[in-house]
């Protein structure tokens, strides 16, 4: 049967979207079209549904904007870690930080209240998670395409740290065949700290050959996980270790740590002012105590984090530093904290993951916490606790837009709350 002709139309572009497409109307539709820039004329083909609009594949490019570059990087155009690199650096950074404008004004927040946006430097991210895509005959390191699950494999890297695209390459080649799926690698100033996502665990023969290729490839550490299985090391020739403050503390496998070093000293340097004055200081989110132990010595310092090998790691190091502080494994959402929980400190910094502190937020509008540092990576879910702790009786200072994501449509941002 004859494949029915696509329609094709020719729109101008009038925005550029959330996720970085060109957004264009025709014919009653919202359109997506990936690569275009606002006032581009474009030939294009709706496709699938997306949100409330379509998805519209671009033809051709009838005129180009005065704003657009080359992509520096051979596989923008194809790679989703990245999504406007096309554009001039000015018009990334508009975007960015009208992104963020607008994401506040739905919850009733003026833009006078947002700094400009600071963007991490290329060949920053120090952390990195790779897909493991079949190429030729062998295995290389993919990231996803845009809106697809399609890996698009990768032989360079623009935003990685220095050396991990070459240890992505190693370790993919030679893990893909045994069904590893995803690598992610940190970079410490030790050496590269890898874990390898697999479906099973490696066989007597692999797990020794593990020992070699964690030695080739020049690893402080090799880790698996298998499945939802625990994390092990199966090779280790240095300590991955990182230093927060007076604090020199060993990663545990699989630990969070800012993507980025300028992200986590930028993180730093705006809430050390924020909260140098407070003399009991709770960490919530804590991770590995990064932002807490940043501001020590002084206050009194009480962590919370969910994940036990993270709040285990920071009581050791702040034991071998002579530091007293304490960490508490607890999950925020399973065991909230309450108003009263927080009444005995003056200050909180809170770092939650993407779906935000709602419950938190929710004890902290009700509490008498003089001064609060949200860090967030998702400014979606921090406008909705902002709205939270001022309908709670906080006023929001100043929010700083920190851009560790570079290129992508994700934000970081640093806010700053007073009890009045
Ligand atoms: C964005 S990271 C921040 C970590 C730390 N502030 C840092 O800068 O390295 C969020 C942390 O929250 C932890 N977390 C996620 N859900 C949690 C929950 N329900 N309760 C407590 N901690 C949680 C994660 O394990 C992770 O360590």
């Amino acid at each position: 049967m004859a494949r029915k002709k696509r329609q094709r139309l020719e729109v101008t572009i009038d925005a550029l979207g959330a996720r970085g497409d060109g957004v264009a109307h025709a014919n009653g539709q919202t359109l997506f079209v990936a690569d275009a820039l606002a006032g581009e004329r474009c030939l294009v083909e709706p496709g699938q549904k997306r949100g409330d609009g379509r998805e519209a594949r671009l033809i051709e490019r009838l005129d180009a904007s005065p704003q657009r570059r080359e992509p520096p990087c051979r596989h923008a155009a194809r790679c989703g870690g990245c999504v406007l690199q096309h554009a001039e650096p000015e018009l990334y950074a508009a975007w960015k930080q009208d992104n963020l404008v607008a994401t506040m004004a739905r919850r009733g927040f003026d833009a006078d209240l947002i700094a400009p946006l600071e963007s991490a430097p290329p060949a920053s991210r120090r952390r990195l998670r790779f897909a493991v895509a079949r190429r030729n005959q062998g295995y290389s390191p993919a990231f996803r395409a845009g809106h697809s699950h399609d890996l698009v494999a990768i032989d360079h890297c623009m935003v990685a740290a220095p050396g991990l695209m070459e240890v992505a390459g190693k370790l993919c080649s030679e893990l893909g065949p045994s069904g590893v799926r995803e690598i992610e690698l940190t970079a410490t100033p030790n050496g590269i700290d890898a874990l390898a996502l697999a479906s099973s665990d490696p066989d007597l023969a692999l797990a020794e050959r593990l020992l070699d290729l964690a030695r080739d490839a020049d690893l402080a550490r090799l880790a698996w996980k298998a499945g939802s299985g625990p994390v092990y090391v199966v090779a280790q020739s240095a300590e991955p270790a990182m230093t927060f403050g007076p604090v020199t503390l060993t990663l545990p496998p699989d630990a969070f740590v800012q993507p980025t070093k300028w992200g986590e000293e930028r993180i730093v340097s705006l809430i050390r002012p924020l909260l140098s004055g407070c003399g009991n200081l709770a960490d919530l989110y804590a991770g590995c105590g990064a932002l807490g132990f940043a501001l020590m010595p002084g206050p009194k310092l009480s962590m919370f984090e969910s994940v036990d090998a993270m709040t285990v790691a920071a009581r050791t190091a702040a034991r071998l530093a002579g530091l007293e502080m304490t960490a508490t494994t607890r999950d925020l959402d399973l065991q909230p904290l309450v108003a009263g929980d927080l009444e005995r400190f003056d200050g909180v910094v809170l770092d939650p993951p993407r779906n935000g502190a709602r419950t938190t937020c929710e004890a902290l509008a009700e509490s008498g916490v003089g001064t609060i540092a949200y860090v967030s990576c998702h400014p979606g879910s921090f406008s909705r606790d902002a709205r939270i702790l001022a309908d709670g009786g906080y006023a929001l200072e100043r929010v700083w837009p920190v851009d560790q994501f570079l290129w992508s449509h994700h934000l970081e941002l640093v806010a700053h709350f007073v009890r009045r």
